[in-house]
């Protein structure tokens, strides 16, 4: 089929090989053709390349994949540090970029890929699967409904349980300058799910932060699990070799560029903090108070707005040493009932594949031809740069002690744009800005 997305995948770690690779070829192979594959280590592009089943081409350079396989779009999967540079380029050859989150990790590289898109008049997407979670789109049409009238406060926790959480602090990851810190790395999908409930952009940010497990606070350390004199009694040791798919992505290919996944978790240089609070004030005079933990015996979100005609709330169960339901539950309270039932207990369906089904009606939503997108799900390159900017303000404010206003980090993102962060929706249900 001519019609067919020539698609470039760069970066061929977990989330390329899987998310843009094997699934995107098994679920819409009749919208996409993988036309090259790029990776500076040659033997995980290789690897990858099997387990995608492809005969796409392998590069080690972006630029020379760029000029020789001209693809029409671009997905990048690679480190979060690295991703303006290909972003940019690949913007620059004609290509529209579909970029893993966080977008950037600077507001330098934010800069770089605003910049390059207006030049090019390409479009950058970026993947916040978030937002397609079934329960993410059903509070967002209870909150266009107004069912629970003006919102006025969140309150927002998410929680990772030790084996998600040390993921971070195993690898890159682990350094402010790699990911921008968790409040960028992993925050980044948290600020842009607010960011777009709220159809707001946040103004001003406190913080507090700290290492409270890893790293330095670690009681021995080694340099990565694999070698290491206290594996018996560690609780983070982590046997790479005992899972095939680990070993064949990630620790046979390390031989070639030292890149191992399995880094000591209390590496003394680790400076992203593991335990993170923040208060977010919004244009729209919401309030929000947020926190990111890393070490718990649990694993999902709790989420509750406030508003003055009543609340909804969700606490989403991933994983946790006691049963749950198959399906999850949305409350919906009202202050003043008025003949409509005082607590609503809406029931929200998990469908199969990633967060729920949302990493499938996000492939379906950019890849099939026809999609509508009423909620405004697709993300823009704006929504990409406003909840790494979140997060950067977060950190700063932790460091500093102070209160950190988005627009002195950077007053071109608010300039006569208004507050739209997303499809034409949000903007149509305005006027709870
Ligand atoms: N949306 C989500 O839910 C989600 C989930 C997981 C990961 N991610 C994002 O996906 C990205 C990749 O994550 P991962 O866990 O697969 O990372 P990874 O480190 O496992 O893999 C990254 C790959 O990129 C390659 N690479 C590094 N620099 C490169 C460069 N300059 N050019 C080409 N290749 C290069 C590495 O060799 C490696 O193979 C990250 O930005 C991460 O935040 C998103």
């Amino acid at each position: 089929m001519d019609n067919k997305r020539r698609f470039a995948l760069v970066g061929t770690g977990n989330r390329g090989t899987t998310m843009w690779g094997r699934e995107l070829l098994a679920g819409w192979r009749s919208f996409v053709d993988l036309v090259a594959i790029a990776d500076t280590n040659s033997l995980r592009a290789e690897r990858a390349r099997t387990m995608i089943a492809s005969n796409a081409p392998i590069y080690g350079d972006v630029d020379r994949m760029l000029a020789e396989t001209r693809p029409d779009l671009v997905i990048v999967c690679t480190p979060d540090d690295t991703h303006d540079d290909i972003v940019v380029r690949s913007l620059e050859s004609g290509a529209d970029v579909i970029t893993e989150k966080p977008m950037a990790t600077t507001v330098e590289k934010i800069r770089r890929i605003l910049d390059a898109e207006r030049r090019t008049g390409r479009r950058v997407d970026v993947s916040f699967n978030y937002r397609f979670a079934p329960t993410a789109a059903r509070i967002k049409e209870m909150l266009l409904a107004g069912e629970i009238g003006r919102v006025t406060s969140v309150d927002f926790h998410w929680y990772l349980d030790t084996e998600h959480g040390a993921d971070y602090f195993r690898r890159w990851h682990a350094y402010t300058e790699r990911s921008g810190s968790l409040f960028v790395h992993k925050a980044t999908h948290h600020f842009d799910l607010l960011n777009w409930y709220l159809d707001s952009a946040p103004v001003t940010v406190s913080a507090f932060a700290g290492l409270q497990m890893y790293g330095r606070k670690g009681p021995f350390r080694g340099l990565r699990c694999k070698l290491c004199p206290h594996k018996e009694r560690c609780d983070f040791y982590l046997d790479l070799e005992a899972d095939p798919f680990l070993d064949a992505l990630y620790e046979q290919p390390s031989e070639i560029d030292g890149y191992f996944r399995d880094g000591c978790v209390f590496r003394e240089d680790i400076d992203t903090p593991d335990t993170m609070v923040a208060n977010i004030r919004y244009r729209n005079n919401v309030h929000v108070s947020y926190s990111l933990n890393t070490f718990q015996p649990i694993e999902g979100h709790h989420i509750a707005f406030n508003g003055t005609e009543g609340r909804i709330e969700l606490r989403q169960y991933e994983d946790q040493p006691w049963e749950t339901a198959p399906e999850d539950t949305i409350l919906l309270v009202r202050n003043f009932p008025k003949g409509k039932p005082a607590v609503e207990r809406i029931t929200v369906p998990h469908f199969p594949g990633g967060h729920y089904g949302g990493d499938d009606r996000l492939r379906n939503t950019i890849f099939k031809p026809g999609m509508t997108d009423p909620l405004g799900q697709r993300a823009s390159a704006r929504a990409g740069a406003l909840s790494v900017l979140c997060g950067i303000a977060a950190l700063q404010s932790s460091l500093s002690g102070k209160v950190v206003r988005l627009a002195d980090l950077m007053p071109e993102l608010f300039e006569g744009e208004g507050d739209a962060l997303a499809g034409p929706a949000q903007s149509a249900a305005g006027g709870r800005r």
